[in-house]
């Protein structure tokens, strides 16, 4: 095996490293194909045999690349998942795995309302960032033809009643964003945004939560959320499901405006806008509708003091000053004001994030705060899922340069450390769990496209 300079996606070297693309992209595929389900990829064996919302969504992008329509087959499974009043939950739980090999596995989450998924179908009744427009044209485009064009017509009407749900069901009244009501919902579950909304919320039964908990079976507990952290965790999905999974936010002791959330819809809306024109359906909604988040967001989430948006406490108004990675994730949005974009790509350049300047990808915590935690989970890890989006949002913003940085850094990280998954963002030490099906799916996206000389296609996927 030679050492050679890896020319990752758009347009930056990286730099040598002692792995070809061609081994990186063998590995990131041997690793789809195993984890592969038959209708959809688990995240990892270990840590989370079930399907996951937003996982399915960058899985489906690495598919793509091998696979279209093992790409549709898992982004159709999700949805077909979807309850009658329109979320995508957050897990749609395998009956083949055992009741307790994930916790809170599907006992937990019961009873199911009326208005759940459909009959046989055990989920969480929560959910995750809705990626799932944004990746549904982006399978497309990276394997145009029939099949995608006949899929995206099946998926459309789905998707539509997701986002639907999400601006009818879920909006905080007093600033017209989307609101989550767990940090699971978030997608960075231990963010140290969600501190100061879950001191409202008591840490009880630690012992006994700390008892049911699985993943500490296969990940170290120092880069796992903490003991206390899941207790709330529990406590707010008990209180949710017994309150029938109802989005009265008056009943609620978690709420909250989030950035990434309000992106990533936005970001889908303008996908959908784009599927609406394919499909011959109607865009103009989807782009005003996508226009007013960012209207609104830049209203109640910019913070020129964090040079990033922030979250908002939606049942106090209070604002939460961290900088995370959620924050960057509007760079996504053509558009953003172009000074606010400016401090956006500064903010990302600069300490707090580094990118350019010797940090693995972008962090998912501020370099620069007194609690970031370089090895636990969301409070300062790089993820690939997130550094994909930034890597998007940087195209988006024309800035080819930084996303070829980005790009090298994935790649670089996954060369020296394997597909885990999450990495220490300054000694890219490999963290979680390993085999990760969204880091390499990710990385088949930001590799650069397999020459006609060097590709050879290692094993022969069936549909
Ligand atoms: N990420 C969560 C977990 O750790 C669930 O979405 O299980």
């Amino acid at each position: 095996m030679t050492a050679i300079g890896l020319q990752a996606r758009a347009g930056a070297t990286t730099g040598g490293y002692a792995l070809s693309s061609e081994d990186l992209r063998r590995t990131a595929v041997a690793t789809l194909v195993r984890n592969w389900r038959g209708r959809s990829t688990v995240p990892t064996p270990s840590l989370y045999p079930h399907q996951w919302s937003w996982d399915s969504a960058f899985n489906a992008v690495g598919w793509a690349h091998v696979s279209p329509r093992r790409a549709w087959t898992e982004l159709s499974a999700l949805l077909g998942a979807q309850w009658r009043d329109g979320r995508v939950p957050q897990i749609v739980f395998d009956p083949a795995v055992a009741e307790d090999a994930y916790f809170p596995g599907p006992w937990f989450w019961r009873p199911l309302p009326a208005d759940g998924p459909p009959r046989g179908v055990v989920t969480s009744g929560l959910v995750q960032p809705p990626v799932h427009a944004g990746a549904a044209l982006t399978v497309a485009r990276r394997s145009p033809g029939p099949e995608s064009a006949a899929a995206l017509r099946r998926l459309y009407p789905r998707l539509v009643r997701w986002h639907d749900y999400l601006w009818s069901r879920r909006r905080a009244p007093e600033v017209g964003l989307v609101a989550i009501v767990h940090p699971w919902e978030s997608g960075l579950d231990n963010s140290p945004t969600w501190d100061a909304p879950l001191r409202a919320v008591p840490a009880r039964n630690v012992t006994e939560v700390a008892g049911h908990r699985r993943d500490l079976l296969h990940a170290g507990s120092a880069h796992r959320p903490t003991h206390d952290d899941y207790a709330r965790y529990v406590l707010l999905v008990r209180d949710y499901r017994d309150g029938g999974y109802r989005d009265t936010h008056h009943s609620l002791r978690f709420y909250v405006v989030d950035p990434l959330m309000n992106a990533v819809l936005a970001w889908s809306e303008r996908a959908l806008a784009a599927i609406a024109r394919i499909v011959g359906a109607d865009p103009q909604p989807h782009l005003d509708r996508a226009r007013e988040i960012t209207q609104l967001m830049q209203e109640h989430l910019w913070s020129p003091a964090a040079g990033c948006f922030t979250a908002m406490d939606a049942l106090t108004g209070a604002p939460i000053r961290t900088r995370t990675v959620g924050g960057l994730a509007p760079l996504l949005l053509p558009d953003l004001d172009a000074a606010i974009r400016e401090t956006l790509v500064a903010t990302l350049t600069g300490p707090a994030f580094g990118l350019g300047d010797g940090v693995r990808g972008v962090p998912s915590y501020d370099l620069t705060a007194p609690d970031l935690d370089r090895q636990r989970y969301w409070r300062g890890p790089t993820w690939a899922s997130t550094n994909w989006l930034v890597w998007q949002g940087l195209q988006t913003a024309e800035r080819h340069d930084l996303a070829g940085r980005l790009a090298a850094d994935m790649v670089g990280l996954v060369a020296a450390a394997g597909l885990r998954e999450y990495f220490d963002p300054i000694t890219g030490a490999g963290l979680g769990g390993t085999d990760f099906t969204w880091t390499a799916a990710v990385l088949l996206d930001m590799l650069p496209p397999p020459s006609a000389a060097t590709a050879t296609n290692p094993i022969q996927i069936g549909p």
